[in-house]
């Protein structure tokens, strides 16, 4: 298949190219588009044979059920079988944005594939010009999981798309770097108080000041039973090399480059501009130390930067726990399996 990456980024006329994208969606078809978090893989929701495919050019696991995704507020009611009052407030405060809402599901409309049998569906109205743009053409909800190879980080630009999915779909539309770079935050209002089944771009305080205590959850290994965000037991965002966490600490990080340089090692850092050493083999920086939004924003793009280096590790400079650097952090964890430089 021939993968086409069309601009929508830019003040000419883009009817075409959305037509373009509305037919091959309405025909079962996947298309990539940006939105406000990172770029999804879209297909109607209602499509079960158009699900599927998601999954086959993904290579994901069929049992790590998907986001749908809506162009207006006032659709959530059809998918939905229950909105809670909470569901209400925090739609009204954080939507069009980076939250995604875990409610019961009203049977018999969304794909089966979609959920992975559970009866629960996560839902959200992206942030995203392109990405709105599409949803209220096509007047149809869909579901979208991020555009990357499953395993690797999701992309947060066309270019990381057409590099992962290149001959498995028919279209990208690249609409530039997206903004803040981390998945939506995926909050369960099905229970009380909520609990955030994955940290992202809405701030655990961000919700707590509009609706009290939520909780966050219990990690995988650390769950009794199955967890209630299949997702959360793979290993996502592993990059090639081994990546290890370290503190923002510039003589720990210098003497941790003498230690792996004596091993014969070379070694990529991911971290601040303002622990820049020319003793690295290979420096990415997300911007300002303590800056999350632009860590957030610059994180994956890093990522997959080291894995095109011949890097035979990777250390990762980490941040605080506040605002957005839970969700920075919790990747960085996933991308380490928890391992750390000491
Ligand atoms: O920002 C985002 O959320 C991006 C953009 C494209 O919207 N999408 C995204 O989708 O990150 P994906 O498929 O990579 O992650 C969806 C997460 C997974 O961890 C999945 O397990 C969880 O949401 N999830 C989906 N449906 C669920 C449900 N019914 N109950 C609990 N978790 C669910
Ligand atoms: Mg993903």
């Amino acid at each position: 298949m021939e993968t086409e990456m069309k601009s929508v980024d830019n003040l000419v006329d883009n009817e075409e190219t959305y037509e373009h994208a509305v037919d091959i969606l309405k025909s079962g078809g996947l298309v990539a588009f940006p939105t406000e978090t990172v770029y999804g893989l879209g297909a109607i929701a209602t499509d079960e044979q158009a699900v599927k495919k998601i999954f086959e050019a993904k290579g994901r696991p069929a049992d790590n059920p998907l986001i749908v995704h809506i162009g207006n507020q006032s659709e959530v009611g059809k998918y939905a079988a229950e909105v809670p009052e909470v569901a209400e407030r925090l739609m009204k405060a954080f939507w069009p944005g980076p939250l995604t809402l875990v409610m019961e599901m009203k049977p018999g409309v969304i794909a089966n594939t979609v959920t992975a049998g559970m009866h629960t569906l996560a839902i959200r109205m992206p942030d995203h010009p392109v990405a709105l743009a599409l949803l209220q053409k096509l007047q149809l909800p869909v579901a979208a999981p991020s555009a990357n190879r499953s395993g690797k980080p999701s992309p947060t630009e066309a270019e990381h798309v057409y590099h992962d999915l290149f001959g498995k779909i028919p279209l990208i539309l690249d609409g530039g770097a997206t903004g803040i770079g981390v998945e939506s935050t995926v909050l369960d209002v099905t229970v009380t108080p909520p609990v955030i089944l994955r940290p992202g771009g809405i701030s655990k305080e961000q919700l707590e000041e509009l609706i009290g205590t939520v909780q966050l959850a219990a990690k995988p290994e650390d769950q009794a039973t199955t967890p209630r965000a299949p997702g959360m037991k793979y290993t996502h965002y592993a990059p090639e090399a081994p990546l290890f966490v370290i503190e923002p600490d510039a003589a720990k990080l210098e003497s941790a480059l003498k230690s792996i340089h004596q091993q014969g090692k070379r070694v990529a850092i991911i971290g601040p501009d303002e622990l820049h050493t020319t003793n690295a083999d290979w420096y990415f920086s997300t911007g300002a130390m303590h800056n999350h939004e632009a860590m957030a924003a610059n994180l994956y793009k890093a990522i997959r930067q080291c894995d095109a280096t011949e890097a035979d590790m990777i250390l990762a400079i980490e941040t605080d726990l506040s605002g957005i650097g839970a969700a920075v952090m919790n990747r960085l964890d996933k991308a380490s399996n928890g391992k750390r430089f000491s």
